[in-house]
């Protein structure tokens, strides 16, 4: 994978959660081309497997964890394996990356019609039920809170700690359908906000990427019909963004680096930045 520039991070160790999945993979590869030892945190680690032979061949440490970011002990015992089978008592980068929607956090129409209500076919918003809607809360944000919280403690004697929350642009305004992932995702960056706060006095930088739109696995069903065209929802989504594209997952690697890059963003703390082709900025008129 190509970097859009040269980035020194040899001897620093970064945990990616989500690490395998389409952006966070991209992630994983970039942080290694840069030297980084790379610990992918993933519920399924076969399934990361392509990814960290590719990451191997960077002449780094790197290992597939396998851990569910919802449970605390899965979690410890992945800290623990860094620390006692590899060394690395000190973690300088964490991207808290795992995340996604689900159906059952999803409602089959943008609006409430009335008639809808008698239809078994529609999920409308009574329909949706504590678990399905906690679950895609809870990926996207207590992911991201309990993945911190064994981590971040580690990261206090690093002299270059960042961490990167992945957010979306659900957290500036929510998307139609989507109400769990959009209120968990406006959650991780207030939380990013909080932290960075919080964390300042033990030089940990908190910041968030928020993407804009990228053809992956998590938002397949809500973009492409069955014979790979786009949806409705997809022309939509690039008739708001003015650069008329979806991203690509190597458009996120530059700002990725600038925010990992002590040298590069050392004074910039608690932001959530778009990678968006103007989306976020445009009203649509
Ligand atoms: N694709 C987009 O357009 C887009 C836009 C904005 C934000 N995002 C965010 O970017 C991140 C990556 O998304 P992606 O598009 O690469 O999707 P993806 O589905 O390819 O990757 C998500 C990864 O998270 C992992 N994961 C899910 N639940 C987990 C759990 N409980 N424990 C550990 N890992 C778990 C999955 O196995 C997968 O590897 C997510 O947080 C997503 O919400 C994506």
């Amino acid at each position: 994978m190509e970097i859009p520039f040269e980035l020194d991070l040899r001897d620093k160790v970064a945990v990616v959660t989500g690490g395998y999945g389409k952006l966070g993979s991209a992630f994983v590869k970039a942080l290694a081309k840069c030297g980084a030892d790379v610990f992918i945190l993933g519920r399924n680690p076969k399934k990361g497997e392509d990814v960290l032979n590719e990451i191997l061949g960077e002449g780094i440490e790197a290992d597939i964890l396998k851990c569910d970011v919802l449970e605390g002990e899965d979690l410890k015992k992945a800290r623990q394996i860094i620390k006692e089978d590899y060394g690395k008592n000190q973690i300088d980068i964490l991207i808290n990356c795992a995340g996604g929607n689900h159906p059952d956090g999803t409602t089959s129409k943008e609006y409430l019609h009335e008639e809808d209500l008698k239809k078994e076919d529609v999920t409308t918003f009574f329909d949706l039920d504590k678990k399905g809607f906690g679950h895609v809360f809870d990926l996207n944000f207590m992911g991201t809170f309990l993945t911190t919280q064994v981590f971040a403690k580690d990261m206090i004697e690093s002299d270059t700690a960042t961490i990167i929350n992945i957010s979306s642009m659900n957290a500036f305004t929510p998307l139609t359908k989507i109400p769990a992932y959009s209120g968990a995702k406006a959650a991780v960056s207030n939380f990013t906000k909080w932290l960075a706060v919080h964390f300042s006095p033990v030089n940990i930088r908190v910041n968030a990427i928020a993407p804009g739109f990228y053809l992956t696995e998590q938002n397949k069903e809500l973009l492409l019909n069955d014979d790979g065209s786009y949806t409705d929802r997809a022309q939509k989504i690039l008739s708001h963004t003015p650069m008329n594209r979806f991203g690509k997952k190597e458009d996120l690697i530059g700002t990725l680096l600038w925010l990992v890059s002590k040298k590069g963003s050392d004074f910039v703390n608690g932001t959530v930045v778009p990678v968006d082709g103007g989306f976020s900025a445009y009203s649509g008129v």
